[in-house]
């Protein structure tokens, strides 16, 4: 009997379904019942007398419908499971705590330039700028260094082909200062500065100085040396080892080499004091009368000191920093110390 075919064909089938473990299994389930080629499309109803084919059309019909709503029960099953998994994978704790913002921070140079320009406002300074591609007059003649002044080597200069220079010091701002603003005078001009310099440890082709000048009637040493210490106790929050030496600086007569004892090795020696335990830190001197003269001042009148504050070497002192280097680096895990 027909009927009995199908119910056979409709009870394996069902129990490959239960089989399936996946969908490609499943599909293959219905393309071998339910297919144009397919176990139940074998059933020639048309040579069947009509009684029996009434019959064995209906339990055909009947089979199909089963078999479909198996498929799809399985195949929802499938669904589920893969969802499911899905799920699993996807999951997220939405109660773990974020990971903060990172916020930036200020470069170590910007940090120390920031207190030193908050101490000599507070002191009746300004703050001036200057520009870093200098004229030769401003970056030497004026500051007394004329042409084949052998001063002049003392600084390796990037020279450009119009005859201007990139600024070997912040000194020139002291001139642009007098210029604009005569006496009295008080000013401080940060900014960063070039030399042609082999690059090494203690050495770079650029860092960063700090010009500070004070331009009044009777300036004495005693003046300077008062605010030189009162610049230094208050960038290292104590006592600083300090001594003086005469420097030569064309610029200022007489001219001091003031050398703080070196903080990263306490004066025992390292590289960057190179073995002396002592770090030149702070030129400075009373301002030369000529220096006063070329920007009209008359040095009968007006006197006044001068110091150039090496401000990369500074912020090396004050965090412990041994290798200049690190300061134009670019290098995240130096600057989030921070
Ligand atoms: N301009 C000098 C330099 O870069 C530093 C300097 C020395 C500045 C003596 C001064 C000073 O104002 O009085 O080497």
């Amino acid at each position: 009997m027909v009927e009995d075919q199908i119910q056979q064909l409709q009870a394996a089938a069902l129990a490959r379904i239960e089989e399936a473990r996946d969908r490609d299994a499943l599909e293959q389930v219905r393309v071998d019942v339910l297919g144009r080629k397919g176990s139940l499309a074998q059933f020639d109803l048309g040579k069947l007398p009509s009684e029996e084919r009434k019959i064995a059309g209906k339990a055909l019909n009947a089979a199909k419908q089963v078999l479909a709503s198996a498929f799809e029960t399985k195949d929802q099953t499938f669904a589920a499971e893969a969802l499911n998994s899905r799920l699993k994978q996807e999951w997220l704790d939405l109660t773990l705590p974020a990971p903060g913002p990172r916020p930036g921070s200020l470069h170590p140079v910007t940090i120390i330039q920031n207190e030193i320009e908050d101490l000599f406002t507070s002191l009746g300074f300004a703050v001036l700028d200057g520009p870093e591609v200098e004229t030769e007059y401003h970056n030497f003649d004026a500051l007394n260094i004329p042409p084949e002044h052998p001063a002049r080597d003392m600084q390796d200069t990037f020279w450009l082909s119009n005859g201007h220079l990139l600024r070997t010091h912040t000194s020139p701002v002291q001139v642009r200062g007098m210029e604009r603003l005569g006496p009295p005078l008080r000013m401080i001009a940060p900014g960063r500065v070039f030399r042609n310099e082999e690059v090494d440890a203690s050495h770079e082709h650029t860092f960063y100085q700090l010009e500070g000048m004070m331009v009044d009637r009777k300036v004495s040493v005693a003046h300077l040396i008062y605010f030189m210490k009162t610049l230094l106790s208050a960038i290292f929050h104590r006592e600083a080892v300090v001594r003086l030496r005469p420097g030569y600086f064309p610029f200022v007569e007489p001219g001091f080499e003031l050398d703080i004892g070196c903080l990263i090795c306490a004066g025992v020696g390292c590289p960057v004091c190179k073995q002396s335990g002592w770090v030149e830190l702070l030129p400075c001197g009373l301002v030369h009368p000529n220096v006063l003269r070329m920007s009209g001042i008359d040095p009968d009148e007006w006197g006044g000191f001068a110091f150039g504050l090496g401000l990369t070497r500074l912020a090396m002192m004050r965090y412990g920093i041994d290798d200049i280097r690190l300061f134009a680096s670019g290098d995240l895990r130096f600057l989030r110390q921070f």
